[in-house]
């Protein structure tokens, strides 16, 4: 005789993955702290601060212009896919620090952006008026419907995070939450993972995992994404069939 494992819908637990730029790595996109604190061989701040676009709008479009392009030429891998894979059985919302979008490409359904996203630019003016670009670099003078320069649709060092809240109440929601591939370096997106409820289980995937995680009771895997992420699927699947 057959048992159908699928859990019915209305006790699907939640799963959240709260990701970083490691998890991409294996894409082929470097992360930020992996090169004595450079970024594509540039400072963080003369290229992701309010300040660098203020003086010096050119270097600035000019480095997401090139980060956009790289976009183009890289692959979602095996640790998006797996997360795709995941919800098959459980409800997943993966809320990530990332501005590709390769978990878009790979098929998940519900990404949230903190930092904003690379191929995207919005008004300097008007926060709201958000254009997709379709991988289209952006110039000095292009503008949005009210005449201002467009910039990148990034949220930038000493910027409000607008997703804060939505990341908040989607963590408290957690059965499970993974935490991938970041050095949990950056707030406020870092104190995310206190937001999880004392029932959910927590895991941690990253070769380095960061210290300030280890005594937080999250079962830590020593692992690149690609072999670290499915290792949890099988876990949290024998967790869900077997309770
Ligand atoms: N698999 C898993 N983790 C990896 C891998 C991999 N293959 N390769 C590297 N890592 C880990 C590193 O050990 C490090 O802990 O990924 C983490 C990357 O950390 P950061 O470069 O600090 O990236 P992230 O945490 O996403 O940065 C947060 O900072 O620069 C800002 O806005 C930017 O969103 C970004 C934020």
């Amino acid at each position: 005789m057959y048992y159908n494992l699928m859990p019915s819908e209305n006790i699907r637990k939640k799963v959240v993955v709260l990701s970083g730029a490691g998890i991409s790595a294996e894409s082929g996109l470097k992360t930020f702290r992996d090169a004595g604190g450079l970024w594509e061989g540039h400072k963080v701040e003369s290229v992701a601060t309010p300040f660098a676009w203020e003086n010096d709008p050119e270097t600035v479009l000019r480095f997401y212009n090139e980060r956009r392009r790289q976009l183009f030429t890289v692959h979602p891998n095996r640790a998006h896919l797996a997360l795709v894979e995941l919800e098959q059985w459980f409800d997943v919302t993966i809320v990530t620090q990332n501005v590709d979008d390769l978990h878009e490409r790979a098929g998940s359904h519900h990404v949230l952006h903190l930092h904003g996203e690379l191929d995207f630019a919005r008004s300097s003016a008007d926060a709201s008026l958000i254009y997709k670009l379709n991988g289209k670099d952006i110039k000095r003078g292009d503008k949005c419907e009210k005449g201002s320069q467009l910039r990148p649709h990034i949220v930038w060092f000493g910027e409000s995070v607008p997703m804060l809240e939505m990341a908040i109440t989607v963590v408290t929601t957690a059965d499970v939450l993974i935490v991938v591939g970041t050095s949990l370096a950056v707030y406020p997106a870092a104190s995310l993972v206190h937001f999880a409820p004392p029932h959910a289980k927590r895991y941690v995937v990253n070769p380095e995992i960061p210290n300030t995680i280890c005594a937080d009771k999250f079962y830590c895997i020593h692992k690149n994404a690609t072999v670290g992420i499915p290792l949890v699927i099988e876990e949290i699947r024998s967790f869900v069939f077997d309770s």
